[in-house]
């Protein structure tokens, strides 16, 4: 897996099929030329088929379930999504995680479906305000890790998206001093799991146009995962120009 950024759109529960596709179509027109960055769009199932992307844009689900098939009324399987033409699911969102019970065990078995049928999970994880005053952050973050990949034996490459919970749809960024140190935490957690593994860390948590250029300056994050900005085309485009620009200048 490349270390080329990423920027990934969550579009969460908003655009339907037609809209995401004009959605993608507008960006595309307006980014003319995109080569350093990896652009993600995680549409609704009910549009993840029929939006069409091709690199730099690819496409991924927000939620999976672990098993095959079966009698999961309202359920959506890996090798679906994969029919689909997606390349990513996210996984562990706290969204998820706070609405709809998602445990780390079942994230758990959510990543080991998603790697097995070769998709790259996007593994959220993050501490919620009252865990981070309470200095928990560290520990909250290494027991997601660690309960999220159990008995995932060999594992060459993962991304992380470090949201605090705090931070999302909020108007609040953690600041460059807790994320650099979250995101190097995170990694090091890791290679203490997998011994030769590519870690890339996204930060998400109110990003946007205004503060993307200074985000992605931080040590350590490789790239945002993007609630409500990602729904605009010129924040969203803007910020993909953003890290390209980045990208280039290294
Ligand atoms: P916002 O960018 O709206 O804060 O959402 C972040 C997020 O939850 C992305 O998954």
């Amino acid at each position: 897996m490349s270390r080329k950024p990423i920027v990934a759109g969550n579009w969460k529960m908003h655009k339907n099929t037609n809209e995401g596709i004009n959605f993608a179509s507008s960006v595309q027109n307006k980014l003319l030329k995109v080569g350093n960055v990896t652009v993600i769009y995680a549409p609704p199932f009910t549009g993840l088929f029929q939006l069409k992307v091709s690199p730099p844009y690819h496409k991924s689900a927000q939620n999976c379930h672990w098993e095959e098939k079966g009698a999961f009324t309202g359920e959506t399987s890996v090798s679906m999504i994969k029919a689909c033409g997606a390349e990513y699911v996210i996984v562990g969102h706290s969204e998820r995680r706070q609405y709809f019970g998602e445990t780390d065990e079942l994230v758990n078995k959510k990543i080991s479906a998603i790697i097995s049928s070769d998709l790259d999970p996007i593994f959220c994880i993050g501490e919620t305000l009252s865990q981070r005053e309470s200095g928990e952050t560290a520990s909250v973050l290494k027991k997601q890790i660690c309960d999220g990949l159990n008995n995932i034996e060999s594992l060459s490459s993962i991304i992380i998206a470090y949201e605090p919970v705090w931070a999302i749809g909020t108007g609040l960024t953690a600041d460059a001093e807790q994320i650099e140190k979250a995101h190097s935490h995170i990694v090091n957690v890791v290679s203490e799991l997998y011994k030769k593994i590519n870690v890339r860390v996204l930060y998400g948590g109110s990003v946007n146009s205004n503060n993307a250029d200074q985000l992605i300056k931080i040590p350590k994050v490789d790239g945002f995962l993007i609630g409500g900005a990602s729904l605009d085309v010129e924040s969203f485009s803007s910020i993909v120009q953003i890290v390209e620009d980045n990208e280039e200048k290294k």
